[in-house]
């Protein structure tokens, strides 16, 4: 293998730009050369390549987003799409590819992998949701940045007394929501595996107010519903139709998405970055780096496409063990 392509894909996460640098260095490390595609997908049907030196790769271990741009690229949806991306790939001189991001980009990973291109995919999505991997790029940095916001939300509602229904992302899955609700202390944790009961919910905040322990926090996960919606929601169980306790609602939106990747973030990045290069070297293919009880490995990508993933039994006893009211397991 000569020639490895490597592109970003879908919601940036913080850490990508590290897992790009690894993949550079490693690959240049193994005598090979090394493609940035741009732009996602897309960069590949429009030869949107460049050539990833040491210039080019300067100055990024530290910057949030990725410096290859992304996008959700809607000619990979189709068979027809797919086959053109690999009869590009073989017109550009692209002999193994590395596709950084979430489920719908390494859905596009596989694709192409079955069509007979040698492909590894890194997963990188700040949602956690991608199966077979205990953590992916970017997780780690988006809960320490809503942890932090919400510490700040915390200060203003203990001054007022005030109840903060917080939304945060995740579009499938609860883990920012379920694990930032651990580490900052909330009360309430709703998240779409979880089926909420909003008499709990509401008579836990209303028993908290009583008791005069001030301010509760309720983390949202979008993919439940809006804030807006639960706040209605929550108005209608509350007895009389008024909650006593005033109540603010914040949406993070897409500040979680951003910022200086953490440590763990840099040497996630690095680790699937350098295993994704060694990957393709040794034939792998069709597969995702993965962080499994610590360790890095290859997994086959048919054991992560369409697998939903569920939050780990330890969390969830944790979560109860402290006491965060987050419902009952929503039956699949
Ligand atoms: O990166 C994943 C995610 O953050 C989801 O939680 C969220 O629904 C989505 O991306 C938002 O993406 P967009 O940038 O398209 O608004």
């Amino acid at each position: 293998m000569k020639t490895i392509g490597v592109l970003t894909s879908g919601g940036d996460a913080p850490g990508m730009n590290p897992a790009i640098r690894a993949v550079a260095r490693t690959a240049s490390q193994q005598n090979c050369r090394v493609l940035g595609i741009n732009n996602g997908y897309d960069g590949i049907f429009d030869g949107n390549i460049e050539e990833l030196g040491h210039r080019s790769l300067a100055g990024i271990i530290d910057r949030g987003g990725t410096i290859l741009q992304s996008s959700r690229c809607k000619r990979m949806y189709s068979p027809e799409g797919v086959d053109a991306a690999r009869t590009r790939l073989t017109e550009l001189g692209i002999h193994g590819l590395v596709v950084i991001g979430g489920d719908g980009s390494l859905t596009g990973a596989r694709e192409l992998a079955r069509r007979g291109v040698p492909v590894v995919g890194i997963p990188a999505s700040i949602d956690n949701d991608l199966s077979g991997t205990e953590m992916a790029i970017g997780v780690d940095t988006a809960t320490n940045t809503i942890m932090q916001l919400v510490d700040r939300i915390r200060d203003t509602a203990q001054s007022h007394r005030r109840c903060f229904l917080i939304e945060v992302m995740g579009r499938n899955s609860g883990y920012l929501a379920l694990t930032t609700a651990i580490s900052s202390g909330a009360t309430v944790a709703v998240i779409p595996e979880f089926r909420y009961n909003m008499e709990t919910i509401v008579s836990v905040l209303h028993k908290r107010y009583q008791e005069d322990r001030g301010n509760s926090i309720v983390m949202l996960a979008e993919g439940v519903c809006t804030a807006s919606t639960f706040m209605e929601r929550m108005q209608k169980a509350v007895p009389g139709g008024e909650f006593e306790q005033e109540i603010r609602i914040t949406v993070l939106g897409h500040v979680q998405r951003g910022g200086v990747p953490t440590h763990f973030d840099r040497m996630l990045g690095a680790r699937f970055g350098e295993l994704a290069v060694m990957g393709l070297l040794q034939q792998e293919t069709g597969c995702m780096t993965a962080l499994s009880k610590g360790r890095t490995t290859l997994i086959d990508l048919d054991q992560v496409i369409g697998k939903k993933k569920h939050p780990a039994p330890e969390l969830i006893r944790l979560a109860r063990n402290l006491k965060v009211e987050f419902g009952d397991p929503v039956e699949l």
